[in-house]
């Protein structure tokens, strides 16, 4: 039998904005299957064709920025628990979106990347960014074209913020991962880490993926994540 828990550390992925209208990575009709992941999300492919890799993630981000696109009860439902909740709560995001944020939570970190920001190559500066961008576009810092990069990990590169994620997981007694298909490591990994504490593992997720949880709730997010969290707050 678990106690209440004191800490906890929640992992989103693409599931929990599915339904605000944002395709998810893996689905038949998702993300990757129109795009070849390795021409859009990787280095090599920003270096074989900067266009095309810009014109994919500003179309992203007109998407976002469009009016049709809100956070959902899932999203809100995370900020309210946050809010509420007395113990340690960390939220962990592999999704680029602001959906988490314009719903209200706080303590997030994106470990992915954010669509609305971009990276100067040679400083490093990180610029927000709500229109599109592109290889002509100058520098905020540099001045000139040719440095600026969407602010995302892409394939082969090291995910943001994996200190503070670690050390929360270590220390949390719940582990919560929403609408991730658990392909993608660190992210598909963190339940593990999580056991270093005991902590107990659950996954809410629509479709099974086959992680090794000790306790899986299939649904819709908009649906079973509003549940999960009010009844922890009883
Ligand atoms: P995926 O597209 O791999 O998985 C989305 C998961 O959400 C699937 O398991 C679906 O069953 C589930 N799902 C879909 N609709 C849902 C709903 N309404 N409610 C609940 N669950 C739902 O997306 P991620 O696991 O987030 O990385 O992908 C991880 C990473 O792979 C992404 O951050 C991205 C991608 O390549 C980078 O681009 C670096």
């Amino acid at each position: 039998m678990h106690t209440a828990p004191n800490s906890i550390v929640v992992l989103t992925g693409a599931g929990i904005s599915a339904e605000s209208g944002i395709e998810t990575f893996r689905a038949a009709d998702g993300l990757w299957a129109n795009h070849p992941v390795e021409e859009v999300a990787s280095p090599q492919g920003f270096k074989r064709n900067p266009q095309l890799v810009y014109e994919f993630y500003n179309q992203r981000r007109r998407q976002l920025m469009s009016e049709e696109i809100r956070p959902n009860p899932a999203h809100s439902a995370l900020a309210k628990f946050e809010h509420d909740f007395a113990g340690s709560f960390l939220l962990v995001t592999q999704n680029i979106d602001n959906l988490h944020e314009r719903a209200g939570s706080e303590n997030l970190l994106h470990m992915h990347g954010e669509l609305l920001k971009m990276r100067c190559q040679n400083s490093q500066m990180v610029f927000d960014i709500s229109e599109d961008f592109s290889f002509d576009t100058p520098c905020r810092c540099c001045h000139s074209p040719g440095n600026l990069r969407p602010h995302i990990v892409w394939f082969g590169e090291m995910p943001m913020h994996m200190n503070r994620i670690n050390e929360a997981l270590e220390r949390c007694d719940l582990f919560v991962a929403i609408g991730t298909s658990g392909n993608v490591y660190p992210a598909a990994g963190f339940y593990q880490t999580a056991r270093v504490n005991s902590a107990q593992t659950v996954e809410l997720n629509l479709d099974k993926t086959g992680s090794g949880f000790d306790q899986h709730i299939y649904g819709k997010a908009t649906e079973i994540v509003p549940a999960y969290f009010a009844k922890l707050l009883l």
